[in-house]
């Protein structure tokens, strides 16, 4: 793979989907997903792969909706409050805003999933092979089965393929 795709592919600008409400703009990056189930398992009624869109955030409140995108693990998922919005500044704070500060911690844990990913929590850095910063994230998901189309994250792979 060229340097340029891996640029490319890590690019979580690229196919962004955006979902709105009236308070929020919630924006999906389907290469980041590594399908994790975090997001449906705690909103079955707005995160349902069965339906197209997948994505109906008319079915949950923008507090329920903010605190399932803050369990993504892969930043896949993430919101932005819009202006004039009247919900708790503190709860749209969480690791899925977009205004998300990252903040140092003191140890990284690296947690292995069973024929799955690996599981970063803490602030981390991810280079390309040239040095280049790819992503900086309190939270990133790496592919370790070696199959993920977007390397070095895991895009749900381990789990089709
Ligand atoms: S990685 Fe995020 S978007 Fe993908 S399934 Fe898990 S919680 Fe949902
Ligand atoms: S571990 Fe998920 S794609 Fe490799």
């Amino acid at each position: 793979m060229s340097q340029e795709d891996i640029t490319a592919m890590n690019n979580p600008e690229e196919k962004k989907r955006e979902y709105h409400t009236d308070d929020l703009i919630i924006y999906w990056y389907p290469k980041q997903c590594s399908h994790s189930g975090k997001c449906w398992g705690a909103l079955p009624q707005v995160f349902d792969l069965d339906k197209q869109p997948w994505i109906e955030p008319a079915n949950a409140t923008t507090e329920e909706i903010i605190k399932a995108i803050d369990l993504c693990p892969s930043d896949a998922l993430k919101y932005r409050v819009k202006e004039g919005a009247r919900i708790d500044p503190v709860l749209a704070r969480g690791p899925g805003s977009c205004d998300y500060q990252v903040t140092p911690t003191e140890m990284i844990t690296i947690k292995m999933v069973r024929n799955g990913p690996l599981l970063v929590k803490g602030t981390a850095k991810v280079l390309d092979p040239d040095g280049k910063l790819i992503r900086e994230s309190n939270h990133v998901v790496l592919c370790a089965c070696g199959k993920s189309d977007n390397k070095p994250f895991c895009d749900g792979s381990h789990a089709r393929k």
